[in-house]
Formats: structure tokens, sequence, C-alpha cells
């Protein structure tokens, strides 16, 4: 599987084409939807022969042509294999990691219906929020939605947003508190009464907008225009995984670094475990307004800044530093910065397996071992890959080069 989502095959002349709604191992009928010179890119109009994991979509979305979920075709436990796979070769052809140098890795994956809890949609012209349909711009007013939270579905498939271009709606699974921004005015709204409604003009004159969301056992205060994983299923899972790659390497007492800290959720839970020190950095205002509440309790200092422009000033090395940055990952100036902290143990999470193999290149080259890769599937029947890289520092003795063992 290319890290796109589409099936990577060959045609009757050996050609490479990108085929979406494929799987690997199939012999399929594909219509070429577009020709380039060394492959080509084309879509399944019958399976000849299926692959092991094809299933039926589970969703009615998928005839209608929604682009909402791109691997329904493909059976949640394939979907986790394949994304290991994607995670895997990104390493080795992009972050050229020979197989010595990858560590085995371990797969994770939430349930695979009701896991989001905000949703991002376009809409109609009668005021419905739409998915758009693959390949178009056209839209498509869902009736149902099996990846969203009951709650959130109610809200998307029963709520008119007249003269919006779009919604962002989040729920809490935690509290029922429910939370539309509407774009650019919410004018005519019609949602149930207890939903908060707020346009994105008034957002910007400081109206406070947030739900509560309740994660490894802490209150998140979640904002409108703050940033939280696909849903608290998908925190929960992303926590566990990143406590347990920071391990021992955090003692009791000890200087953690959250970077693209969003409301605070990875350094938070990971700080408060153990008692530890915690500086979180993001570039978002309304993302550091959350965690300045969320982390309050804690012994924690929230800096607002842009990683590749951070002037750090923490009076010796942490223990450990955590970096979850957007799709384009960290790149050589961030990277530069997060390494030159001198941690022992750094985690990168990852949403983009290109990014990630890039970005670990960078870290190994500065000084550390790949010492872990876990894959995490938080938006299962969709392509989209979380991994979490851990990475010890490697401490050079003069006569015995030895890797930190913290
Ligand atoms: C993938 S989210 C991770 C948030 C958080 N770690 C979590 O688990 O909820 C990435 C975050 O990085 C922030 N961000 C994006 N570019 C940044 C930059 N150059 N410097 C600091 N933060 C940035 C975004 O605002 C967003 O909150």
């Amino acid at each position: 599987m290319a890290a796109g989502g589409d099936a990577i095959g060959r045609d009757d002349d050996g050609r490479v084409v990108f085929v979406e709604g494929g799987l690997p191992g199939e012999v399929l009928d594909v219509e070429i939807t577009d020709e380039r010179k060394d492959f080509a890119r084309g879509r399944v109009t019958a399976v000849l022969e299926p692959g092991p994991g094809r299933t039926a979509p589970p969703c009615p979305n998928v005839a209608l042509g929604c682009g909402g979920c791109q691997w329904q075709h493909i059976g949640p436990v394939t979907q986790l294999e394949l994304k290991a796979a994607v995670v895997d070769d990104a390493l080795r052809r992009i972050g050229r990691f020979s197989p010595e140098e990858l560590p085995a890795m371990t797969t994770h994956a939430v349930a695979p219906t009701g896991y989001r809890t905000t949703l991002r949609m376009a809409v109609d012209r009668g005021g419905r929020p739409s998915y758009r349909l693959r390949h178009s711009h056209q839209l498509l007013a869902p009736a149902q939605c099996m990846v969203a939270h009951p709650a959130l579905e109610e809200l998307v498939v029963e709520g008119r947003f007249p003269g919006a271009r779009e919604v962002t709606a989040r729920v809490s699974a935690a509290t029922g508190e429910r939370l539309v921004l509407v774009t650019p005015r919410a004018v005519e709204v019609r949602v149930p009464p207890d939903v908060i409604v707020v346009g994105a003009n008034s957002l910007k004159k400081g109206r406070p907008a947030f739900i509560v969301e309740r994660v490894a056992g802490r209150d998140w205060r979640v904002s409108a225009l703050s940033f939280f994983q696909s849903g608290p299923a998908a925190a929960e899972a992303l926590v566990g995984v990143v406590d347990a790659a920071v391990g021992e390497a955090l003692p009791t007492g000890g200087l953690v670094v959250d970077t693209y800290a969003g409301v605070g959720l990875l350094g938070g839970v990971v700080a408060a475990r153990r008692a530890a020190r915690l500086v979180a950095v993001e570039s978002s205002a309304s993302s550091v307004d959350d965690a300045s509440h969320n982390l309050v309790d804690l012994e924690a200092r929230v800096e607002r800044a842009s990683i590749d422009h951070w002037r750090p000033s923490l009076g010796g090395s942490p223990d450990v530093v955590i970096a979850d940055p957007p799709r384009a990952g960290l790149g050589a100036a961030a990277a530069e910065v997060l390494t030159g902290l001198g941690a022992s143990r750094l985690i990168l999470v990852g949403c983009d397996p290109a990014s990630l193999a890039r970005d670990a290149r960078l870290i190994t080259s500065a000084g550390y071992t790949l010492s872990g890769v876990d894959v995490v599937d938080l938006f299962p029947h969709t392509f989209h890959i979380e991994a979490v890289a851990r990475f010890d520092r490697i401490v050079r003795d003069a006569t015995h080069p030895v890797q930190s063992s913290p």
C-alpha cells in the first residue's frame, strides 16, 4: 500500500498503477483515471481475485462515493497490518534504516466505530454538514456516520447551518457537552438546545467556547480552535503508548519537555504520573490557553512558541523530550532544536510515515539510536497512520561507545 491509501500494482505492461480501493495480492479490473510517464492512477471496477482482508464496506455512504473513509473495503485487522507495513517501508526507503537498525514494531488500535468526537465538515446548500465525495468538490450530507460518536453523529446528521461554509462539531464523550464552530458566522442555526454554537467571527472577539473531555483520569479543557486527538479513545491509546515509551527514562521529579503540546495531553499525563516537572511548548494561542488551564495542578510551564525558533531556557538537559508535530513533521530546524536539548530519550509522534522517517533519520544523525516503534491506529477505516518512535541518546565514551541506559 502507498502512504496515501492506494494499493500499488502493475498493469499488463508492467507499469506501476496506484489503485484506489485495491489491496495487496489482488487481481483487479481498474479504470485508469490519470496517466503519467512512469505510472498511472486508477480505481477498481471489478475484483477478479480478492486479497486477504477484503471485506464489504460496513458503511452505506461508501457506495454513495463518500470521501470520509478510504479503507472501508479492508477488515480492521488487515488495516492495522497494512499501516504497520507502510511505516516499516517508509523507515527503510525514506529513512534509509537497515533491518538491523529497525526495532520490532508493535501495533495498537482503537475500536473502529463511534471513535470520532470532532468532525470538520463542509456545509451544503441546504445547510447540512457534508463530506466531500471522493475526487470531487461535490458534497454528500450523510444520513449516518459510523465512525462518529453517537452524540456527534446526531449533531451532524440533524443539525442545519444555512448560509455557512463549514462547521466544526465537537462533543465530549465524558460530559456529553457539544459545541459547533460555524464558519463564517452562525445565523439561523438549528441544533438541539444543549449545543454551544459559536461563529468564527465572534470567537475572534474572545467569546470562550470549549468542552471538557476526560482522558487518563484527568479533565481536559478543549476549546473550539484547539487541536485534540480523534477522540478520547485515541487520546487514551496514544497516551498509553507514549507513557510506556517514556518508561523509566523520566524519574520522579525529573524534567520532561512536551513540544507541539496542544492542550497539554501527552506531557501532562506523563508528568502527572511521575510527579515530574513539565515544560510544554505550543504555537496556537487557543491550545496554550487550554494547556495552561489543564496543567495548573502540575509543576508545569507552558510556553507559546514555534519550535523551529524556540529559544529554550531550561537550566540543563531534560530527561525526556516528546514531539508530536503536524503532518509536515519536524524538519531540520526543529529537529536541531530538539536534539540540541540533550535529553536521554526523545519520543516522536508522527501522523505521516514519510515525515516520520525523514525526522527519524535527522534524529539518529544527531546522536540518537532508534529504540522503539509503535503503530497506533487512531483513525480506523481511513488511511491515516500514527506512529510513535522512541530514540535513546548515544553516550560516547572515548574508549567504549555505549548507549545511555536511563
Ligand atoms: C498533532 S497536534 C499534537 C497535540 C498534542 N500533542 C496532543 O496529543 O493533543 C500538533 C500541535 O502542534 C501545534 N503546532 C503546529 N506547528 C507548530 C510549531 N511550529 N511549533 C509549535 N507548535 C506547533 C499545533 O497547534 C497542534 O496543537
